[in-house]
């Protein structure tokens, strides 16, 4: 049971304060009849009409961005803009946040979201989520650093678990595989190797891959089919 101004604040259509008005107005029927008090409680999932239109209420939104260089993975930051400024406003009010980071200038596949308990299980270090990266170096790369991967590299005292180097053509290309998120973790692992990254870029996080019709700044909803792949979504 959920506040009925809540479920549907929380589909990012309208404000907490525009929900009240249409509420009030009679302009919200639960499954079948109008209710006029916004904090009343109501399962979630009551058939909601507005204006006599469906409104899914579905309590979570869960969206892919193509984080473009330039913008912090954070929800808001006193000094330098945030991805949140690339959502309209309504959705700037409904509790996402970045699953995970990419720094400031790495480009590609950024998750957000405003279900905590997914976030939490997608990073969670035993979940092994894998995430793939497109890499550009300034040096070329070979099987020397291919074996230093797959052995785990040492940074700073801890070891890092196994990750997959691929090396493409040219040679200062590479797609790289983690399991894991460490603190700027290809660039220390790249700058440990002699060949600092140039360009980065994430192009899959587990079963979700950029779409290659998003630029850079675009976004969209995850698809049915997107969402039931999240294995972490169920357990
Ligand atoms: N590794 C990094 O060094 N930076 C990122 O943004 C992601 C992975």
């Amino acid at each position: 049971m959920e506040r009925l101004d809540k479920i549907l604040a929380g589909t990012g259509r309208w404000s907490r304060r525009e929900v009240k008005v249409l509420i009030r107005a009679g302009r919200v029927r639960v499954n079948g009849a109008v209710l006029c008090s916004p904090e009343e409680k109501i399962d979630r999932n009551a058939t909601l009409l507005v204006d006599g239109e469906a409104v899914n209420g579905a309590r979570f939104v869960y969206l892919m961005l193509h984080k473009p260089a330039g913008l912090l993975s954070a929800t808001e930051d006193p000094r330098q803009p945030t991805v949140l400024e690339l959502l309209p406003e309504p959705m700037r009010r409904i509790g996402l946040f970045p699953v995970g980071r990419l720094d400031k200038d790495t480009e590609g596949l950024l998750l957000l979201t405003n279900d905590g308990a997914l976030a939490h299980r997608l990073l969670s270090p035993k979940k092994h989520v894998d995430k793939v990266y497109f890499v550009q170096v300034d040096g070329i790369l070979d099987g020397a650093d291919v074996h230093a991967f797959h052995q785990g590299m040492v940074l700073n005292g801890t070891t890092c678990l196994p990750a997959g180097l691929e090396v493409l053509s040219p040679p200062d290309q590479a797609l790289i595989t983690l399991h894991e998120g460490k603190y700027h973790q290809i660039k220390r692992m790249l700058a440990a190797r002699g060949k600092p990254v140039v360009y980065l870029k994430r192009l899959s996080m587990g079963p979700l891959t950029l779409d290659p019709t998003l630029s850079p700044g675009g976004w969209r909803l995850l698809t049915p089919e997107e969402l039931a792949s999240l294995p972490m979504l169920d357990s």
